[in-house]
Protein backbone atom coordinates (compact mmCIF):
# COMPACT_ATOMS: atom_id res chain seq x y z
CA UNK A 1 0.00 0.00 0.00
CA UNK A 2 1.20 3.68 -1.11
CA UNK A 3 2.39 5.75 2.17
CA UNK A 4 -0.99 8.00 1.18
CA UNK A 5 -3.50 5.42 0.95
CA UNK A 6 -2.60 4.67 4.67
CA UNK A 7 -5.16 5.71 7.57
CA UNK A 8 -4.89 8.76 10.11
CA UNK A 9 -4.84 7.68 13.19
CA UNK A 10 -6.99 9.36 15.78
CA UNK A 11 -7.10 8.67 19.63
CA UNK A 12 -8.65 10.28 22.59
CA UNK A 13 -9.18 9.19 26.33
CA UNK A 14 -12.51 7.49 25.59
CA UNK A 15 -14.97 8.05 23.35
CA UNK A 16 -15.16 11.98 22.88
CA UNK A 17 -12.57 11.88 20.05
CA UNK A 18 -15.46 10.67 17.54
CA UNK A 19 -16.94 14.47 17.95
CA UNK A 20 -13.57 15.23 16.35
CA UNK A 21 -13.43 12.32 14.17
CA UNK A 22 -16.90 12.98 12.94
CA UNK A 23 -15.65 16.20 11.30
CA UNK A 24 -12.73 15.05 10.04
CA UNK A 25 -13.97 12.13 8.41
CA UNK A 26 -17.00 14.82 6.57
CA UNK A 27 -14.10 17.00 5.54
CA UNK A 28 -11.13 15.04 4.52
CA UNK A 29 -13.94 12.31 2.93
CA UNK A 30 -11.52 10.59 1.25
CA UNK A 31 -9.24 9.69 3.91
CA UNK A 32 -9.49 6.31 5.67
CA UNK A 33 -9.55 6.68 9.48
CA UNK A 34 -8.76 4.36 12.67
CA UNK A 35 -9.86 5.68 15.72
CA UNK A 36 -8.50 4.50 19.19
CA UNK A 37 -9.83 4.96 22.67
CA UNK A 38 -8.67 4.55 25.41
CA UNK A 39 -11.57 3.55 27.47
CA UNK A 40 -10.41 1.67 29.94
CA UNK A 41 -7.97 4.36 31.32
CA UNK A 42 -10.79 7.07 30.64
CA UNK A 43 -11.19 9.79 31.81
CA UNK A 44 -7.42 11.32 31.49
CA UNK A 45 -8.55 14.88 32.83
CA UNK A 46 -8.51 14.36 36.54
CA UNK A 47 -4.96 12.27 36.47
CA UNK A 48 -1.33 14.23 36.62
CA UNK A 49 0.42 15.48 33.46
CA UNK A 50 2.91 12.21 33.68
CA UNK A 51 0.11 10.09 33.90
CA UNK A 52 -1.34 11.40 30.81
CA UNK A 53 2.05 11.54 29.03
CA UNK A 54 2.84 7.48 29.78
CA UNK A 55 -1.03 6.36 28.51
CA UNK A 56 -1.02 8.73 25.44
CA UNK A 57 2.45 6.61 24.28
CA UNK A 58 0.84 3.61 25.33
CA UNK A 59 -2.03 4.13 22.86
CA UNK A 60 0.38 5.82 20.18
CA UNK A 61 2.09 2.31 20.37
CA UNK A 62 -0.68 0.07 20.61
CA UNK A 63 -2.41 1.51 17.63
CA UNK A 64 0.93 1.70 15.60
CA UNK A 65 1.66 -2.11 16.93
CA UNK A 66 -1.26 -3.16 14.81
CA UNK A 67 -1.97 -0.08 11.96
CA UNK A 68 0.54 1.34 9.55
CA UNK A 69 -1.08 4.85 9.65
CA UNK A 70 0.46 8.22 7.87
CA UNK A 71 -0.28 10.69 10.40
CA UNK A 72 -1.81 11.01 13.99
CA UNK A 73 -4.47 13.38 15.55
CA UNK A 74 -4.99 13.84 19.46
CA UNK A 75 -8.45 14.75 19.98
CA UNK A 76 -8.43 14.76 23.20
CA UNK A 77 -7.38 18.16 24.75
CA UNK A 78 -6.08 16.83 27.98
CA UNK A 79 -3.54 14.68 26.29
CA UNK A 80 -2.33 17.52 23.90
CA UNK A 81 -1.35 19.43 26.64
CA UNK A 82 0.07 16.95 28.22
CA UNK A 83 1.70 14.75 25.91
CA UNK A 84 1.88 16.23 22.45
CA UNK A 85 5.29 17.74 22.17
CA UNK A 86 6.96 14.47 23.90
CA UNK A 87 5.25 12.55 21.24
CA UNK A 88 6.68 14.87 18.29
CA UNK A 89 9.68 14.19 19.38
CA UNK A 90 9.74 11.34 19.56
CA UNK A 91 8.47 10.39 16.05
CA UNK A 92 9.89 12.94 14.39
CA UNK A 93 8.99 12.09 10.87
CA UNK A 94 5.33 11.34 11.85
CA UNK A 95 2.80 14.59 10.98
CA UNK A 96 1.23 14.62 14.81
CA UNK A 97 -1.47 16.83 15.31
CA UNK A 98 -3.69 18.27 18.39
CA UNK A 99 -6.40 20.18 19.58
CA UNK A 100 -6.73 23.28 22.24
CA UNK A 101 -9.66 25.29 23.15
CA UNK A 102 -11.47 27.50 20.47
CA UNK A 103 -10.70 30.62 22.48
CA UNK A 104 -9.22 32.41 19.06
CA UNK A 105 -12.35 31.14 17.04
CA UNK A 106 -14.43 32.58 19.47
CA UNK A 107 -12.80 36.41 19.87
CA UNK A 108 -12.36 36.27 16.45
CA UNK A 109 -16.28 35.74 15.91
CA UNK A 110 -16.65 38.43 18.29
CA UNK A 111 -17.18 36.84 21.46
CA UNK A 112 -16.91 39.17 24.98
CA UNK A 113 -18.16 37.22 27.60
CA UNK A 114 -16.71 34.14 27.03
CA UNK A 115 -17.42 30.51 29.20
CA UNK A 116 -14.54 27.76 28.21
CA UNK A 117 -15.09 23.99 29.93
CA UNK A 118 -12.60 21.55 30.15
CA UNK A 119 -10.76 19.49 32.36
CA UNK A 120 -9.03 19.88 35.53
CA UNK A 121 -5.57 19.16 33.98
CA UNK A 122 -6.13 20.86 30.55
CA UNK A 123 -6.61 24.07 32.48
CA UNK A 124 -3.36 24.13 34.48
CA UNK A 125 -0.89 23.00 32.12
CA UNK A 126 0.31 26.50 29.93
CA UNK A 127 -0.69 25.64 26.69
CA UNK A 128 -4.39 26.81 28.08
CA UNK A 129 -2.58 29.55 30.19
CA UNK A 130 -0.56 30.67 27.29
CA UNK A 131 -4.44 31.37 25.50
CA UNK A 132 -5.72 32.81 28.48
CA UNK A 133 -2.85 35.41 28.77
CA UNK A 134 -3.54 36.45 25.17
CA UNK A 135 -7.15 37.39 25.39
CA UNK A 136 -7.74 37.97 28.87
CA UNK A 137 -6.94 41.54 28.64
CA UNK A 138 -9.63 42.09 26.22
CA UNK A 139 -12.39 39.78 27.37
CA UNK A 140 -14.43 38.50 29.88
CA UNK A 141 -13.39 34.70 29.69
CA UNK A 142 -14.62 32.12 32.45
CA UNK A 143 -12.46 29.22 32.80
CA UNK A 144 -14.93 26.52 33.91
CA UNK A 145 -12.85 23.80 34.57
CA UNK A 146 -15.30 20.27 34.51
CA UNK A 147 -14.10 17.44 36.71
CA UNK A 148 -16.19 14.37 36.44
CA UNK A 149 -18.04 15.49 33.47
CA UNK A 150 -16.03 13.61 30.72
CA UNK A 151 -16.09 10.40 33.07
CA UNK A 152 -20.14 10.80 33.06
CA UNK A 153 -20.38 11.25 29.27
CA UNK A 154 -17.81 7.92 28.86
CA UNK A 155 -20.82 5.85 30.18
CA UNK A 156 -23.49 6.63 27.65
CA UNK A 157 -27.08 7.97 27.67
CA UNK A 158 -27.71 6.18 31.81
CA UNK A 159 -25.89 8.96 33.33
CA UNK A 160 -27.89 11.62 31.44
CA UNK A 161 -29.52 12.99 34.91
CA UNK A 162 -26.34 13.10 36.45
CA UNK A 163 -25.04 15.10 33.07
CA UNK A 164 -27.78 17.63 33.35
CA UNK A 165 -26.94 18.29 37.06
CA UNK A 166 -23.53 18.40 37.04
CA UNK A 167 -23.86 20.75 34.04
CA UNK A 168 -26.63 23.12 35.67
CA UNK A 169 -24.22 23.28 38.94
CA UNK A 170 -21.09 24.39 36.70
CA UNK A 171 -22.76 26.90 34.57
CA UNK A 172 -25.84 28.30 36.49
CA UNK A 173 -22.97 30.66 38.70
CA UNK A 174 -22.22 32.34 35.44
CA UNK A 175 -25.92 33.23 34.07
CA UNK A 176 -25.24 36.52 35.33
CA UNK A 177 -22.72 37.67 33.29
CA UNK A 178 -24.68 37.31 29.17
CA UNK A 179 -22.46 34.72 28.19
CA UNK A 180 -22.04 34.91 24.52
CA UNK A 181 -20.13 32.36 23.42
CA UNK A 182 -19.00 28.68 25.14
CA UNK A 183 -15.91 27.07 23.97
CA UNK A 184 -16.20 23.21 24.52
CA UNK A 185 -12.87 22.40 25.16
CA UNK A 186 -12.84 18.80 25.87
CA UNK A 187 -13.88 16.47 23.21
CA UNK A 188 -16.72 14.55 25.50
CA UNK A 189 -18.34 17.38 25.70
CA UNK A 190 -20.22 18.21 22.13
CA UNK A 191 -22.63 15.47 23.10
CA UNK A 192 -24.22 17.60 25.29
CA UNK A 193 -23.94 20.77 23.45
CA UNK A 194 -27.41 21.30 23.22
CA UNK A 195 -27.49 20.21 27.37
CA UNK A 196 -25.08 23.05 27.81
CA UNK A 197 -26.86 25.53 25.10
CA UNK A 198 -29.39 25.11 26.99
CA UNK A 199 -28.01 26.43 30.25
CA UNK A 200 -27.77 30.10 28.46
CA UNK A 201 -31.13 30.02 27.12
CA UNK A 202 -30.00 28.76 23.39
CA UNK A 203 -28.15 32.43 23.17
CA UNK A 204 -24.59 31.65 22.80
CA UNK A 205 -22.56 30.45 20.20
CA UNK A 206 -21.02 27.01 20.31
CA UNK A 207 -17.36 26.37 19.72
CA UNK A 208 -15.40 23.39 19.14
CA UNK A 209 -12.30 24.53 16.78
CA UNK A 210 -12.24 21.09 15.16
CA UNK A 211 -13.49 22.66 11.28
CA UNK A 212 -9.75 24.15 11.79
CA UNK A 213 -8.34 21.44 12.73
CA UNK A 214 -9.82 19.45 9.61
CA UNK A 215 -8.75 21.97 7.18
CA UNK A 216 -5.44 22.46 8.28
CA UNK A 217 -4.71 18.20 8.37
CA UNK A 218 -6.04 18.33 5.07
CA UNK A 219 -3.62 21.28 4.28
CA UNK A 220 -0.41 19.59 5.97
CA UNK A 221 -1.51 16.14 3.99
CA UNK A 222 -1.32 17.76 0.87
CA UNK A 223 1.98 19.95 1.23
CA UNK A 224 3.38 16.72 1.84
CA UNK A 225 1.89 14.65 -0.75
CA UNK A 226 -0.01 12.24 1.72
CA UNK A 227 -3.09 13.32 1.03
CA UNK A 228 -5.39 10.29 -0.22
CA UNK A 229 -6.41 9.24 -3.88
CA UNK A 230 -9.34 10.97 -4.77
CA UNK A 231 -11.28 8.02 -5.51
CA UNK A 232 -10.79 6.43 -2.20
CA UNK A 233 -13.68 5.53 -0.65
CA UNK A 234 -13.50 6.13 2.99
CA UNK A 235 -13.32 3.41 5.67
CA UNK A 236 -13.45 4.34 9.20
CA UNK A 237 -12.67 1.70 11.74
CA UNK A 238 -12.86 1.94 15.74
CA UNK A 239 -10.68 0.45 18.23
CA UNK A 240 -10.03 0.34 21.94
CA UNK A 241 -7.49 -0.57 24.79
CA UNK A 242 -10.83 -2.46 25.63
CA UNK A 243 -11.39 -3.99 22.96
CA UNK A 244 -15.02 -5.70 23.39
CA UNK A 245 -17.78 -6.09 20.99
CA UNK A 246 -19.68 -3.55 23.23
CA UNK A 247 -17.05 -0.71 23.20
CA UNK A 248 -16.74 -0.49 19.92
CA UNK A 249 -20.86 -0.83 19.20
CA UNK A 250 -20.79 2.24 21.42
CA UNK A 251 -18.12 4.25 20.27
CA UNK A 252 -20.23 3.56 16.49
CA UNK A 253 -23.24 4.82 18.29
CA UNK A 254 -22.12 7.68 19.67
CA UNK A 255 -20.31 8.59 16.00
CA UNK A 256 -23.43 8.10 14.40
CA UNK A 257 -25.61 10.14 17.19
CA UNK A 258 -27.78 7.62 18.83
CA UNK A 259 -26.70 7.92 22.44
CA UNK A 260 -27.06 11.00 24.72
CA UNK A 261 -29.44 12.80 22.33
C1 LIG B 1 -10.77 13.38 29.64
O1 LIG B 1 -10.32 12.27 29.32
O2 LIG B 1 -10.83 13.69 30.85
C2 LIG B 1 -11.27 14.35 28.65
C3 LIG B 1 -10.64 14.33 27.32
C4 LIG B 1 -10.36 15.72 26.75
O3 LIG B 1 -9.77 16.55 27.43
O4 LIG B 1 -10.70 15.99 25.58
Amino acid sequence: MNKNQEPIGVMDSGVGGTSTLKTLAKMLPHEDFVFYGDSKNAPYGERSKQAVVHLTNNVFNDLTKHHHIKAFVIACNTATSSAKSELVKMHPNLPIFGIEPALKQAVDNGGQNIAVMATPLTMSLPKYNRQLDKYQSSHRIFSVPCPGLAGLIEGGSKNLPQIKALVHKLLDPLKKYHIDSVVLGCTHYPYIRSIISHEFNDQPAIYTGYDGLARYVGYQLKAKGLAAPKDQKQIIKFTSSNNTPQQIKFYSDMYHGKILK
